[in-house]
């Protein structure tokens, strides 16, 4: 009997409130190993609500999140950590105080499944961090404070990753070599969540996309097509 690939991740009728105002409201989702899933929608519309709920920076009000089919509901962020779930921060804020080295040792300390990862060295350069890897977290550039926390986030070797607008205020060059370092992570086996405004990276990066709005899943399926969606075309251009 041939055997069913089963999902890496997956969210079930998820809900998650703020007073009476429902940041997501039923949202269904899954992940496999390996794949690399676009969460867009407009501003407000629920995705870092949805990372911080999958990562247990909140507890869900309704519905489920199965991480290789145990339940992952409700646990702290450090607990899932070690499951081996992490996530970058859409403002980064790393220890300032630390140097970026100390930064990713206090990160590799809380382990990933298989155990802390050692070779930081390795992990600095592959996020050309090298040469300021005994510089202070508070003195980095924003663009190095962003491939910081995306180390934070690696020494646990997670695997599932979901990262919250990291592209934001690159440049093209810094883009491309941020695109190139999450697509051979996908490569490794990582299922990765990323949440993105800018097209063009999601492009090079995303399998498939979910277009949310209003905490809901509005679209789902190539960047292509939910670019030919009227709904999607609505929610982001308004109607004409
Ligand atoms: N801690 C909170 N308390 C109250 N309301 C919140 C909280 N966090 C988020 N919200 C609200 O929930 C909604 C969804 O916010 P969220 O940050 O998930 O949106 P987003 O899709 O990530 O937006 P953006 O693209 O601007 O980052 C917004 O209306 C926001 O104001
Ligand atoms: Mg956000």
């Amino acid at each position: 009997m041939a055997r069913e690939k089963t999902a890496l991740l997956r969210v079930e009728g998820l809900v998650k409130r703020f007073g009476g105002f429902r940041a997501l409201d039923r949202l269904s989702f899954q992940l496999a190993r390996g794949e690399a899933l676009g969460l867009v929608g407009p501003n407000g519309s629920g995705k870092t609500t949805c990372i911080n709920v999958i990562t247990g920076v909140y507890r869900p009000d309704g519905g489920t999140v199965l991480f290789e089919d145990r339940s992952a509901n409700g646990l702290a962020p450090h607990l899932l950590a070690r499951r081996g779930i992490n996530r970058t921060f859409q403002s980064p804020r790393p220890f300032a105080s630390l140097t970026v080295r100390e930064n990713l040792e206090v990160a590799a300390a809380h382990g990933g499944p298989d155990g802390p990862r050692s070779d930081l060295q390795a992990l600095l350069a592959w996020l050309d961090l090298d040469a300021v890897g005994e510089r202070l977290a508070a003195h980095l550039t924003s663009a190095q404070q962003k491939m910081l926390d995306l180390g934070r986030a690696l020494a646990t070797a997670p695997k599932l990753l979901l990262v919250d607008e990291l592209a934001a205020g690159l440049t093209p060059a810094e883009l491309e070599r941020v695109a190139r370092r999450l697509r051979s992570l996908v490569e490794q086996g990582v299922a990765l969540l990323v949440v993105e405004h800018l097209l063009g990276f999601l492009d090079r990066l995303a399998d498939r996309v979910i277009v949310m709005n209003a905490g809901r899943e509005i679209f789902q399926g190539t960047l292509k097509a939910a670019a030919r969606d009227p709904l999607v075309r609505e929610v982001f251009l308004g109607r004409a």
